[in-house]
């Protein structure tokens, strides 16, 4: 006998799960208002206010945080909260709970990335996000997947799997001749003399972690836009952005950054639980795409059915709300600025060092929350162990990488005299 999806899903205890769906339709709710929040906490007064929402070892400058978030306090109070409360009754509270409080956590990613409810799944990280993503995004035999030697090893991989299990053809290419002195017209030139008619998805990353350059998405966006134009629909290209290390830093509405795809963990930049992620798509661009994982979380928006089911960690899951809230309480802008700053007063120290080769772009627009570097006379291992001696947490690019360089990355758990205190001992080496 025959069941429909609504009984299946009933008949497991999911509300509204979509256990046999798998491809994705269009949203069909209505664009919701973005969420307000209460005007009394506010993180806006003192830097110091903030680093204190974290309980982080201070016997060490933590110039690493970008890699794995400690959980700032409402983060971790959510957890247990929610951990209390499955505990003692695991079965009521998920039947109870779980469609309101995944709803809360869409409607925060939204209400901070500008966009509608409906177009957020949820994942668990950002290697999961991609994977799905290009898994079941919809490429034809002749068409071609276009990625760079830059990209991480998540994006490329994944790339690398689809093709053996498809046949999907995918190709990378370079977008500059060194980072650090690199153009937005260097880079968009690159990408676009590589496009070709075969090319129907663009797999970039938004900052690079193996040099901290920040790549001119909007322009690429643009460019595009400009060669879709002619394009007939199934061979429009898919502009697919792995964005981790840009969220949580850079100001942006995601509607208007450019990309079709927006991929990322939240446990990064972003202050989320560990295990935690999102891919964004913009509404008309989601059709494109087949979900890989039978969702549990309901069937009325692509959000949904693009978020992976079974049973998850849903403390965890649940407690990103928190994360969202605590950096719109911050301000976005007021992120960006404060991470910017760091990091540029840590490139013009490192700069004026004779035995520093630095690799990220000093200028802002090319640039984020990550600086890469080598030093003369020392391999990236040894400059992170020295560091880690005298309590200043650095850490290299992965071996997944061609470069290999020492990175920091200031964030909003560090100071300007934490940043001096780095490149002293910098300088001492
Ligand atoms: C550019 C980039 N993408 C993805 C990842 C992996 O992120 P996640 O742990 O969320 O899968 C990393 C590093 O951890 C990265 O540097």
């Amino acid at each position: 006998m025959e069941i429909s999806r609504r009984k299946f899903v009933n008949s497991i205890g999911v509300a509204g799960g979509a256990a046999l769906l798998t491809h994705i339709s269009c949203a069909k709710r209505p664009d919701q208002p973005l969420e307000k929040l209460p005007p009394d906490i506010s993180y806006g007064v003192e830097w110091e206010e903030v680093r204190r929402q974290f309980s982080l070892d201070r016997d060490y400058i933590h110039m690493s945080c970008f890699l794995l978030a400690s959980h700032p306090k409402p983060v971790m109070q959510a957890i247990e909260r929610y951990r209390r409360a499955i505990d003692e009754n695991p079965v009521h509270y998920f039947r109870e709970n779980s469609r309101r409080l995944e709803g809360a956590v869409r409607l925060a990613a939204a209400s901070y990335l500008n966009t509608d409810s409906s177009l957020v799944a949820l994942t668990d990280s950002t290697t999961m996000g991609l994977s799905l993503l290009y898994t079941g995004i919809k490429v034809s035999g002749h068409q071609e997947i276009l990625t760079t030697d830059h990209d991480y090893y998540s994006t490329l991989e994944s790339l690398k799997l689809r093709s053996l299990r498809t046949g999907t053809s995918y190709r990378k290419i370079r977008l500059h001749n060194g980072s650090f002195d690199t153009s937005i017209i260097e880079i968009v030139d690159n990408l676009s003399r590589s496009i070709t008619s075969r090319t129907r998805v663009v797999a970039l990353t938004w900052v690079h972690s193996s040099t901290g350059l920040k790549i001119p998405i909007k322009e690429i966006g643009e460019e595009i836009s400009n060669i879709n134009e002619s394009r007939s629909d199934d061979n429009k290209i898919l502009f697919c952005v792995d964005g981790v290390h840009g969220l949580g830093v850079e100001n942006v509405n995601i509607e208007e950054l450019g990309c079709d795809f927006f991929i990322a963990g939240t446990h990064k930049w972003m202050f989320g639980p560990r295990g935690t992620g999102l891919i964004w798509g913009r509404k008309d661009a989601w059709k494109n795409v087949v979900a890989t994982i039978p969702t549990f979380s309901g069937d009325d928006t692509v959000g949904q059915i693009m978020t992976p089911g079974g049973f998850h960690t849903f403390e965890h899951r649940w407690a990103l709300k928190e994360a969202f809230d605590f950096h719109r309480r911050i301000g976005k802008e007021r992120v960006e600025k404060r991470i910017h700053q760091l990091n540029s007063q840590l490139k013009e120290g490192l700069r004026k060092m004779r035995h520093v080769k630095l690799h990220t772009p000093m200028s802002e627009e090319l640039s984020a929350g990550i600086v890469c570097f080598e030093l003369d006379g020392f391999t990236p291992y040894e400059v992170v162990k020295q560091l880690d001696e005298k309590y200043i947490i650095a850490t290299t690019t992965p071996r997944t990488y061609k470069e290999r360089n020492v990175r920091l990355a200031p964030s909003l758990l560090n100071n300007s005299d934490e940043v001096e205190i780095t490149l002293a001992a910098i300088h001492e080496l």
